[in-house]
């Protein structure tokens, strides 16, 4: 079955280390097709979303090989034509081939890449900015068909915060006619490894890090090695794992300078952490929570990656509190599985008002990637046994999640 069953009450206990960012490696992958001959990506994680993505590349030509954490990608082989669309659908992702296809062909013909359940997901801003750098863009029903001879630089004002869109921009700037400014460029640290990854490579870009991008464009890229940061993110997975479930573990690699705003949320839930210079100590359960309103943002803002995970942290906790959710318009759908397993929450607009309590085990559907692992996450703290469905939302973004939760201490496996 495509689930996981989870023995709820055990405490967690010792070391795991954090895998390398999904959100950095995916555009870093794309970011190759600017680049002829072959680079080497270490720490590049082996998730479905990956796998994902290197087929698509496969599927443009390019050769890829995977050695442990390290993949190798060999883009001569590469030639640009329609990717397949059975592709696409699945992976919002997938989108991020857009800018890159484009600077590196001059067409590409794909479809939307599709909403999901935490929301529309359009790509408005997207094409907007293509076309202001002078890509010709058919929209139809089902996807849209752009040219651009040579993409020339431009001031793009973006009407807010997009990290996909700023991925998509910065790649179809780097290799443009010009000097392109994004600007509100996000914020996020797979910006800024994206950004590290391309300079290497020989690009010009200022601003990394500040909500100012300067691109001058070059005439080519040169192949490089590069190590993808650990995932801020799936390191925040675990610490709420064992704020939920209890215990004592040390996320080794976990990148504590992009975590700052998950930090003070966990401290004020009760937990202790303790940032060494090769990870983060977690120790404790959530309790006597003083934190009794969590806003998700943008970078550094409190990640709405991390919001589902938290929500149950706080269910947990002894003290009422809620939860803003101002990214996605629809990203409370975890809610009604966590009050199958009794959690006392209620939803009114973006606003999810939790109550403490216990939970007890139950058969639940995760039905996105985050809200699984947040599902997952209540099933180690439950009082019984429960059953996590559509297991493969969660092997989207994690490495094997039984195999490093069992290794520190929790009772489950494969269903
Ligand atoms: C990226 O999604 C991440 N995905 C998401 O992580 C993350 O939650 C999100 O950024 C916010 O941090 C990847 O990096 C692969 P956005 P993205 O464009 O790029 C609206 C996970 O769990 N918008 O910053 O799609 C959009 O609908 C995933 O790992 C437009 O309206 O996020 C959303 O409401 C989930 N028009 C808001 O902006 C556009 O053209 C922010 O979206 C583009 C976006």
């Amino acid at each position: 079955m495509d689930a996981i069953r989870i023995y709820g009450g055990k405490s967690l206990d010792g070391q795991t280390v954090v895998q390398g960012s999904k959100n950095a490696s995916l555009p870093i992958l794309a970011a190759t097709l600017l680049i002829e001959g072959t680079c080497e990506i270490e720490n590049c994680p082996d998730i479905s979303d990956v796998r994902h993505m290197q087929k698509l590349l496969e599927s443009l030509g390019c050769r890829l090989e995977r050695e442990g954490t390290l993949v190798r990608v060999n883009t001569l082989g590469f030639s640009a034509h329609d990717m397949p669309s059975d592709s696409v659908g699945v992976m919002r992702s997938s989108l991020i081939l857009a800018g890159a296809l484009l600077a590196k062909t001059g067409q590409i013909c794909m479809e939307y890449p599709g909403g999901c359940v935490i929301g529309a997901r359009p790509i408005d801003l997207h094409l907007k900015s293509l076309r202001l750098m002078g890509a010709s863009i058919e929209e139809s029903e089902s996807g849209f068909c752009a040219e651009a001879a040579r993409l020339r630089g431009a001031v793009l004002h973006l009407p807010f915060v997009s990290v996909g869109a700023t991925e998509n921009l910065i790649l179809a700037a780097v290799l443009a006619d010009g000097e392109t400014v994004i600007e509100p460029a996000a914020r996020e640290p797979e910006i800024g490894a994206l950004c590290e990854f391309l300079r290497l490579a020989g690009a010009r870009i200022k601003g990394a890090g500040t909500g100012r991008l300067v691109i001058q464009g070059v005439e080519k890229l040169s192949p490089v090695r590069y190590r993808v940061p650990a995932d801020r993110i799936v390191a925040g997975t675990y610490l709420c794992a064992c704020m939920c479930a209890g215990g004592r573990i040390f996320l080794k690699d976990a990148p504590v300078s992009h975590m700052e705003s998950v930090l003070a949320c966990a401290e004020s839930m009760g937990a202790s952490i303790v940032c060494e210079a090769d990870g983060l100590l977690v120790a404790g359960r959530a309790h006597e929570s003083v934190c009794d309103v969590v806003r998700t943002a943008c970078y550094p803002g409190f990640p709405t990656d991390m919001q589902s995970p938290f929500m149950v942290a706080m269910a947990l906790s002894g003290r009422a509190g809620r939860i803003e959710e101002n990214v996605f318009e629809n990203r409370f759908r975890v809610v009604s599985e966590l009050c199958r397993m009794g959690a006392d929450i209620t939803v009114r607009g973006n606003v999810a008002y939790v109550g403490g309590g216990p939970l007890h085990g139950a058969i639940v559907q995760a039905q996105e990637l985050r809200g699984g692992a947040a599902l997952v996450i209540a099933a180690l703290a439950a009082d019984g046994t429960s059953i996590v469905t559509n297991r493969h939302y969660i092997d989207r973004g994690y490495e094997d999640i039984v195999s490093s939760l069992r290794a520190l201490g929790a009772d489950l496996e494969l269903a």
